[in-house]
């Protein structure tokens, strides 16, 4: 009965995930047409305080919410069981096609940054929602890449700044628009624009979410389409050959 943890650990290394909620093309540009939109000529964002989206807040034992997306969008992350960090894992940061297995070059990037987020309607809620939205583990909001990246992006909109990997703004994009959409944010007329001709260069068809394995497409290729030979594919493709042994 040693087939169970082979059968495991390839499951494992086979969902290695981007994160939840990324909607269809067709569902992101109807999110994007409905989104109000904000008259600016600035970009300050005059009242705001990173201290006012409380975050990494716990998600579950000794686990924060930072910790949570390591391992969700990480292949083969070991974490110690008493501080939840983590010890070993490979990330893909589908920004910039890097891939790290120091957990230090990686941060977590909030797809709409926090003040973004607060000059677009955040500054109106309560320190709970606030907390809500800089946690959300349920939409594309939290992704994992290169550190570096994470501080060129900074605060900037799409309007002002986009991943290097061209092939992956069509799932930026779209990221972007659920956030907005699902948080109820506004978007400036740049940022609407920059957002239209991202989504232009989707190639999706029959409703696919751009996210499934196969689907061919290089303008939705995510995460697990640039993983390319990983530590994914070695433990798949050395199950494969182990088969008969892990049956027998
Ligand atoms: C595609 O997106 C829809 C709507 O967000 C979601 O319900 C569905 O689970 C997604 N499918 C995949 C394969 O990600
Ligand atoms: C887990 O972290 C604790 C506290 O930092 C440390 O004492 C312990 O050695 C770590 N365990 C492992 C297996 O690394
Ligand atoms: C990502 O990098 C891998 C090598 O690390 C390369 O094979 C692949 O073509 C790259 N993909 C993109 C979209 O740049």
């Amino acid at each position: 009965m040693k087939s169970l943890p082979f059968l495991i650990a390839a499951t494992i290394a086979l969902v290695s995930a981007t994160p939840p909620g990324i909607p269809p093309l067709s569902t992101a540009q109807t999110a994007l047409s409905s989104l109000p939109i904000r008259k600016t000529t600035t970009t300050s964002t005059p009242g705001y305080d990173r201290a006012l989206f409380p975050h990494w807040k716990t998600h579950s034992g000794p686990c924060n919410t930072r910790e949570y997306v390591l391992v969700r969008d990480g292949t083969n992350v070991l974490t110690n069981a008493t501080t939840c960090g983590a010890t070993a894992g490979t990330w893909l940061s589908p920004y910039d096609n890097k891939t790290w297995t120091r957990v230090s070059d990686v941060d977590i990037d909030h797809m709409v940054p926090l003040s973004n987020a607060w000059a677009s309607g955040a500054d109106t809620w309560s320190t709970k929602q606030r907390e809500g939205f800089a946690n959300d583990v349920e939409g594309p909001q939290l992704w994992v890449v290169t550190d570096n990246v994470n501080q060129a992006k900074g605060d900037k909109s799409p309007d002002l700044w986009r991943p290097e990997v061209e092939g992956f703004w069509c799932v930026y994009a779209k990221s972007w628009v659920a956030v907005k959409r699902k948080w109820a944010l506004s978007v400036t007329e740049a940022e609407k624009s920059a957002l239209e001709g991202m989504m232009g260069g989707c190639r999706e068809g029959g409703g696919g979410n751009g996210t499934t394995e196969g689907g061919g497409a290089v303008g939705s290729g995510a995460g697990r389409g640039l993983m390319g030979p990983g530590w994914g594919m070695l433990v798949s493709v050395w199950f494969v050959l182990h088969l008969g042994e892990v049956l027998g």
